[in-house]
């Protein structure tokens, strides 16, 4: 059966790309973020996933608002990033793994979250980034299922539903047939507000709040409503969805394994945290 081995989460900053381009992951604006991911260098060494489910919002490459679906999952054996006008390099292409997606696909509909399945899809920043946070050399040695969570366009789903997603997930990873090492990963946030009145918001106590409580205490931050959500960490720092789904898809043990954090990326209070995760029924073995 697929093993869930962990959880990675990340901010997913554009910006990002153009350091990497540039080599400037030394420069001093740069090197205490980059800094952050040497541990999660020697994590992917050490745990070598086959798989990453990454849950991520998509932020106006393959959905547009005219067509918003709440979740969507990919079921791509190949996803292709293009311009987003962001003026970052457009990235390479993920490997996907199809077959995942289709089982991760029929447990969700059975358990009644009826996503929108895409069997073609581009995927942005929010996970090229990420990925070549992970693997700096440029060899991606994963096939991904990428979970889109609309974070952009309100109505947005609650806190709550967004864990209960990831729990539904990771039953379904957990009830895979092939004996796949699968890590899940949830990428933006932390707080961050693009534009309005409160652009440039950032709420450091916040903020640390969430990165104290989703390993040991993740129902503390489920009960908040979205408009509490985006006034506490802000309208974009609600990307925060996407890690609450990441941990709700570890139903097991979890802990705390390293964190970074670190103001501003750009207009983001970028964190970079790791969780290891240890099967309830192996423990019970144990
Ligand atoms: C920034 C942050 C994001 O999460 C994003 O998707 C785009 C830009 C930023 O801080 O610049
Ligand atoms: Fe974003």
């Amino acid at each position: 059966m697929a093993l869930i081995i962990g959880g990675i989460g990340t901010t997913h900053v554009p910006a990002i790309g153009n350091a990497i381009a540039k080599g400037l992951q030394q420069d001093p604006y740069w090197r205490p973020f980059f800094a952050g991911f040497d541990y999660v260098h020697r994590w992917l060494a050490r745990e070598k996933p086959d798989a990453v489910v990454v849950f991520y919002n998509d932020h106006g490459l393959n959905f547009f608002l005219d067509k918003m679906p709440t979740f969507a999952v990919g079921a791509c054996n190949e996803y292709r990033n293009e311009d987003e006008g962001w003026g970052i390099p457009v990235s390479r292409a993920a490997m996907g793994d199809a077959r995942l997606s289709w089982h991760i696909i029929n447990e969700l509909v059975t358990g009644e979250f009826d996503i929108t399945m895409c069997q073609d899809m581009m995927i942005d920043h929010a996970v090229t980034i990420p990925l070549q946070l992970m693997y700096p050399s440029g060899d991606w040695p994963v096939k991904i299922v990428p979970i889109s969570i609309n974070t952009v366009q309100h109505p947005l789903p609650s806190p709550a539903r967004c864990f209960n997603l990831g729990r539904a997930v990771g039953q379904a990873i957990e009830s895979y047939a092939e004996p796949l090492k699968v890590a899940v990963m949830g990428t933006g946030g932390l707080s961050h507000q693009l534009d309005g009145e409160r652009a440039g918001f950032i709420n450091k106590d916040f903020d640390k709040l969430c990165m104290d409580d989703l390993a040991g205490n993740p129902q503390a931050l489920t009960g908040y409503s979205i408009h509490e959500l985006v006034e506490l960490s802000g309208a974009q720092g609600v990307e925060l969805l996407n890690w609450l789904a990441m941990r709700g898809a570890m139903r097991g043990e979890v802990t705390e394994l390293h964190r970074n954090y670190h103001i501003p990326i750009s207009n983001t209070a970028a964190a970079t945290m790791v969780f290891g995760h240890r099967h309830a029924a192996k423990r019970q073995a144990a």
